[in-house]
């Protein structure tokens, strides 16, 4: 008998740009062009049926026209089709049109799009890269930035993904235009959660330009994309896998992303966790992290961003309460939760320890109480 040893220690360099700006079809193509990815002359461009229309078909005939193999896959716009059906749905498209493993995907839409399409080219040949053009606030908040993806199971929300960086995150903020007012309620969300958990001044900036966040400004909305992506990074830089900082950026989700999947997606993601955050300040202040004031603070902030605050009559608080413990931050069947100190910190609970175990009676007493 004998022993090998595989030696594979790695040092690896996923860093990469995101540029924040306006109309960046031709940029995409110029960055492509001067060698982004690597020189490759195949692309896949994976969008909803929502966003076709509007900013993905520029950019097949944008490739097209530079001389690159390129194709569209569309599948139909929704949380719900987040889904391994469409995954598989892309990765036989992509067999079917012949692409292999020299080819990029191109994902270009929501949250929804470059969670799945960066879930589909961490796998599809064993990996190959990708690209995220963000056309939602959501996206550009969080969802196209950090590397996660993921899809959804009847179960939970983003429980089967991979951490995978793209090539480049574009984040345009003239796409911004065609949202409607609901989605970019549901963008405001995650940003409100990036100022509550890391930023005062940035949390009063929200509340003082919350118009010009609809009226999508060109000044308000590119500062606002700059202190999402600051903010982030900050973290993600120093916790990529989520080993314990990362989990910051998880306020507001334990009981947000139950409400979404209990809520079967009526609720985008951003009100679900509207009314997470709400809850999660509910319970910082039972445990004296918090005072009524920034309770109110918070609730006046999701309010004037036409997000919900309160649990939805529809949704059943005994299934919202089970559905708690799909979180991942759940630890030997316990609940942990990240939680806000005051407005724009967190609690820290020890070195590289952001998350308390909560006994199942007190997160069902906020949750009753709302
Ligand atoms: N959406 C939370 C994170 O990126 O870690």
């Amino acid at each position: 008998m004998s022993i090998f040893n595989v030696e594979l220690k790695k040092v690896i360099d996923d860093s990469y740009e995101i540029e924040i700006g306006y109309e960046l079809q031709k940029k995409l193509i110029a960055d492509i062009n001067a060698g982004l990815g690597g020189n490759i002359k195949k692309y896949v461009v994976v969008t909803d049926s929502n966003v076709k229309p509007l900013y993905a078909d520029k950019i097949l005939e944008l490739l097209i026209s530079n001389g690159y193999k390129a194709d569209l896959i569309v599948f139909p716009a929704g949380e719900e089709n987040k889904t391994r059906k469409t995954k598989e749905y892309v990765e036989d498209t992509m067999l079917e049109l012949g692409y292999r493993r020299d080819c990029c995907i191109i994902a270009v839409g929501g949250g929804v799009v470059t969670d799945l399409a960066g879930f589909v080219a961490g796998t599809f040949g064993r990996g190959i890269p990708f690209i995220n053009y963000a056309t939602t606030l959501l996206a550009a908040a969080d969802a196209s930035v950090g590397g996660k993806t993921a899809v959804d199971t009847p179960l939970a929300t983003n429980l089967i993904g991979l951490f995978n960086q793209p090539e480049k995150v574009y984040i345009d903020i003239a796409t911004w235009k065609t949202l409607p007012a609901r989605q970019i309620s549901s963008g405001l969300a995650e940003t409100i959660k990036h100022a509550c958990m890391a930023d005062r001044k940035f949390f009063d900036y929200i509340n003082d330009n919350m118009q010009a966040v609809f009226d999508v400004d060109d000044e308000v909305c590119g500062h606002i994309a700059q202190e999402n992506c600051s903010i982030k990074y900050k973290v993600v830089m120093k916790d990529e896998l989520e080993s314990g900082l990362r989990e910051i950026l998880n306020l507001g989700h334990t009981v947000g992303r139950a409400i979404e999947t209990v809520s079967e997606y009526i609720l985008l993601h951003g009100e679900a966790l509207a009314i997470g955050l709400m809850a999660e300040v509910k319970l910082a202040k039972k445990l004296g992290y918090c005072t009524d004031l920034d309770e109110t603070l918070v609730q006046d902030i999701l309010e004037k961003a036409k997000l919900p605050t309160k649990i939805p009559d529809y949704i059943d608080r005994e299934k919202l309460l089970k559905k708690l413990y799909t979180d991942k931050k759940v630890k030997n069947g316990a609940l942990r939760f990240v939680l806000q100190k005051g407005i724009g910190d967190v609690v820290s609970f020890g070195d590289n320890l952001y998350a308390k175990e909560i006994p199942e009676s007190v997160a069902r007493e906020i949750i009753m109480s709302m």
